[in-house]
C-alpha cells in the first residue's frame, strides 16, 4: 500500500487533532473546536471521525490528517508524511525537497552532537568537573539522562572532528550552529567549549540546538549561557524548553507553569512537577503562547525574585490575555531567588504554589507595593501608574471592577476617580475589539444561499450513503443545482456511482475523495468535505425514511428554484422575439414554456 494511504488508515483524525485542539463532541461521530486558523470565539471547526476529515465553516480551511499537520506545524507535504509516518510506524522514504533534506540533516547533526556530548559527560576522564557540577546542582542520574545533559570538552575541535569523520561537511556543521569558521585561515572550530550542554528540544522532542552553561571556576569569560544561533530548525522565539516532556502534565493539571530558566524546568521534573516549561529568559512571544493554547487555557508565571523577569514578561502577559488565557502567578517566598533554589530547599512549597496559583494581578499588586509607603503621595502616584494600565488591559468588566476596588482600598482613592483615568485607554481597546468582532461575525457560518445549502445537504448525504443515491437518483437533474462547482461535484458523484462495484471495500465517500485528490480538484474537495459535514450534522439523528423525506423536500426546493429561473429566461427571450417581430419564434418559446410547466 502507498505509505500515504497506510498512514491515513492508521491515524484516527480526532485523536490527532485532539492533541492540538480542545475537541468537544458534536453528534455521534464528530467534534467541534475553536478554529486555530482564524480568530473566533464560537467553534466552527468540525472534525468527522466517520469520514476522517476536518473543515472550518468560518475560514473555509479543511482537508485530511496530512493537510491538518501541514497547516498546523507549518510543514510541507513530505515533512508531514514523515512526521505522521513516524507516529504510526509507517516507513516513509526520505524527503525529496531540498529544504526538507537540509532540515533533516541538521536534525541528525544536532542529535548526534547531543549523543557525543552525553558520552563525554558520562565517560571522559576530562569531564570530572562537569560531573561534580551536575552533582552539586542535585540533578539525579535519571533526570540527567532524560534531559540528555552533556559536556563540551575544553578543546578547539573535539566535536567538529567527530562530525566530519561521520561524513558531515563543514558547511553543514556551521549551518547546524555547532561550528564556527576559523578567524584566520581555513577550517572550523567548535562553537561550544568547556560548558555543560543542555540540548534544546522542539515540542516533538527533536534536538534542535543547545544552550551551554559556563562551569563555576572556569577562567574563560563569555556569557553564563551560550545558545545556538538561529538556524533553519531552531528559532528561539518559538521554542518552549521542556514542552516535549510537559504536554501530558499540562493537560492533566489544566495549566502550564512558565519559568525563566532551563535548569528550573529540570529541577521541577525531579520532584514530579512536570507541567513546566521555560521561556529561556525572555518574554513569551505570540508564537509560544499560541503553541501553548493547543494544550491549555491557563498560564501560571513563576518569576524569579528580580524585577527584570516580570518587566520582560509584560508583553507576553498582555498577549496571553488578548488570546483569552487565564493568566496567573506562582509567587515564590522572598527567601528564594528562583524555582531551582526553592526546589532545592522546600520542594513542597513549589508543589503548593504551582497548584494553588493566584491571579496575576495579585502578584503585580504585591510586587509593586513592596517597599513602598501607601500613605505617601509620591509612592501612591507610582503605584497607580504601575497598576492602572494593567487593570485597563482586562477584557472582563467584572474582573476590572474587582481590581479597581482593591486598588482604591489600598490607596484610599475613590474608585470613580481611578476609573476616569483608565477609561481613555479603554476606549481605544474597545474600538479594536469591536473591529475584531465584526471580522469574526463575517467569518462565522458562511453556509451560502438557501439553494446552495440545499445542494450541499443533498450531495453531502448522497456521498455518505450509496443507498440514498439509488433512491433519489431519478428525481434530480444536474441542472437543478445552483452553481458551477456544485454541478461539477454532482457529476463526479454520478460517475463514481456508475463505476462502483460491490467488491470495492472503500466507502463511496473515500473513493470519491481520492478521485478528486488525484485530479487535484482542490475546490471540489473542499466542497465535498463541507457538504458531507453539513449533512452529517443535519441528519445525524434521523431514520433513513426521515432522511429520504428531507432529501425529497430539498429536491423539490431546488427544482422550484430552477424552474423559476428558467421561466425568467423564457420571459426575456419571448420579449426579445416579440420586439424583433419574430412570431414563429414567440410561438415556439411559448410551447416550450408550457412543457416546462
Ligand atoms: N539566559 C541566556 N543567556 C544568558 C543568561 C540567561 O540565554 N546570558 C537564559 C537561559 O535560558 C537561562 C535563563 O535565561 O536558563 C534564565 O537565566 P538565569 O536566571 O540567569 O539562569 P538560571 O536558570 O537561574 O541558571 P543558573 O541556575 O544556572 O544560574
Ligand atoms: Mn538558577
Amino acid at each position: 500500500m502507498d505509505p500515504k494511504d497506510e498512514i491515513k488508515q492508521k491515524i484516527e483524525i480526532s485523536e490527532l487533532i485532539g492533541e492540538y485542539l480542545q475537541l468537544k463532541p458534536a453528534g455521534s461521530n464528530s467534534f467541534k473546536a475553536v478554529c486555530p486558523f482564524h480568530s473566533e470565539k464560537t467553534p466552527s471547526f468540525q472534525v468527522s471521525s466517520e469520514k476522517q476529515i476536518w473543515h472550518c465553516f468560518g475560514c473555509g480551511e479543511g482537508g485530511d490528517c496530512l493537510s491538518f499537520v501541514m497547516k498546523m506545524e507549518g510543514m510541507d507535504f513530505p515533512e508531514a508524511l514523515l512526521h505522521l509516518g513516524k507516529k504510526v510506524g509507517v516507513e516513509v522514504k526520505r524527503f525529496s525537497s531540498v529544504e526538507g533534506n537540509l532540515k533533516q540533516r541538521l536534525l541528525e547533526l544536532n542529535d548526534l552532537a547531543a549523543k557525543f556530548f552525553r558520552k563525554v559527560l558520562l565517560d571522559s576522564t576530562k569531564a570530572t568537573n562537569v560531573r561534580d557540577y551536575v552533582l552539586s546542582r542535585e540533578i539525579p542520574e535519571n533526570i540527567s539522562e532524560k534531559f540528555r545533559l552533556g559536556f563540551a570538552l575544553d578543546d578547539w575541535n573535539a566535536l567538529t572532528v567527530f562530525l566530519l569523520k561521520k561524513g558531515y561537511s563543514e558547511t553543514e556543521i556551521i549551518q547546524a550552529g555547532l561550528g564556527l569558521k576559523k578567524k584566520s585561515g581555513s577550517g572550523i572550530v567548535d562553537r561550544f567549549r568547556n560548558r555543560m550542554m543542555i540540548p534544546l528540544f522542539d515540542h516533538h522532542g527533536n534536538v534542535v540546538g543547545f544552550t551551554g552553561r559556563v562551569l563555576p571556576g572556569s577562567d574563560k569569560d563569555g556569557p553564563k549561557y551560550m545558545n545556538s544561533p538561529e538556524t533553519p530548525i531552531y528559532h528561539k522565539g518559538s521554542l518552549l524548553y521542556g514542552l516535549n516532556f510537559a504536554k501530558r502534565g499540562v493537560k492533566d493539571n489544566k495549566c502550564v507553569v512558565v519559568v525563566e530558566g532551563n535548569l528550573d524546568v529540570i529541577a521541577s521534573h525531579k520532584i514530579g512537577v512536570d507541567n513546566v516549561v521555560a521561556s529561556s529568559g525572555t518574554a513569551l512571544t505570540e508564537d509560544q503562547i499560541k503553541l501553548l493554547s493547543r494544550y491549555t487555557n491557563t498560564i501560571v508565571f513563576a518569576f524569579d525574585q528580580d524585577v527584570a523577569g516580570f518587566n520582560a514578561s509584560k508583553r507576553g502577559i498582555s498577549i496571553a490575555r488578548s488570546l483569552d488565557f487565564d493568566v496567573r502567578a506562582a509567587i515564590l517566598p522572598d527567601l528564594f531567588n528562583d524555582p531551582d533554589d526553592l526546589i532545592k530547599n522546600s520542594p513542597d512549597i513549589w508543589k503548593e504554589i504551582t497548584t494553588n496559583s493566584v491571579p496575576i494581578m495579585e502578584y503585580l499588586i504585591n510586587s509593586v507595593v513592596k517597599g513602598k509607603d501607601v500613605t505617601n503621595i509620591d509612592d501612591k502616584r507610582l503605584i497607580a501608574k504601575e497598576l492602572l494600565p494593567a487593570i485597563s488591559d482586562m477584557n472582563n468588566v467584572v474582573e476590572r471592577e474587582h481590581w479597581l476596588q482593591k486598588v482604591s482600598g489600598l490607596l484610599g482613592v475613590e474608585t470613580s476617580i481611578l476609573r476616569t483615568s483608565i477609561t481613555n485607554t479603554h476606549k481605544k481597546i474597545n474600538k479594536e475589539k469591536k473591529l475584531n468582532k465584526k471580522v469574526a461575525q463575517i467569518n462565522v457560518v458562511n453556509k451560502g444561499t438557501k439553494q446552495e445549502q440545499a445542494a450541499f445537504l443533498l450531495i453531502g448525504s448522497l456521498v455518505s450513503k450509496q443507498e440514498l443515491f439509488t433512491s433519489v437518483f431519478d428525481l434530480i437533474l444536474v441542472d437543478y443545482l445552483p452553481s458551477d462547482n456544485t454541478k461539477k461535484l454532482y457529476n463526479y458523484c454520478v460517475n463514481e456511482y456508475h463505476q462502483s462495484s460491490q467488491t470495492v471495500q472503500k466507502s463511496f465517500f473515500k473513493r470519491l475523495r481520492s478521485t478528486l485528490e488525484s485530479e487535484k480538484q482542490e475546490d471540489l474537495l473542499s466542497l465535498l468535505d463541507k457538504s458531507s459535514l453539513l449533512a452529517e450534522e443535519a441528519f445525524q439523528n434521523l431514520s433513513q425514511t426521515k432522511v429520504l423525506e428531507q432529501l425529497n423536500r430539498l429536491i423539490v426546493l431546488l427544482r422550484a428554484s430552477f424552474l423559476k429561473d428558467q421561466k425568467k429566461k423564457f420571459a426575456i427571450k419571448i420579449r426579445q422575439a416579440e420586439s424583433a417581430g419574430d412570431q414563429s419564434a414567440v410561438h415556439e418559446l411559448i410551447k416550450q414554456l408550457k412543457e416546462l410547466n
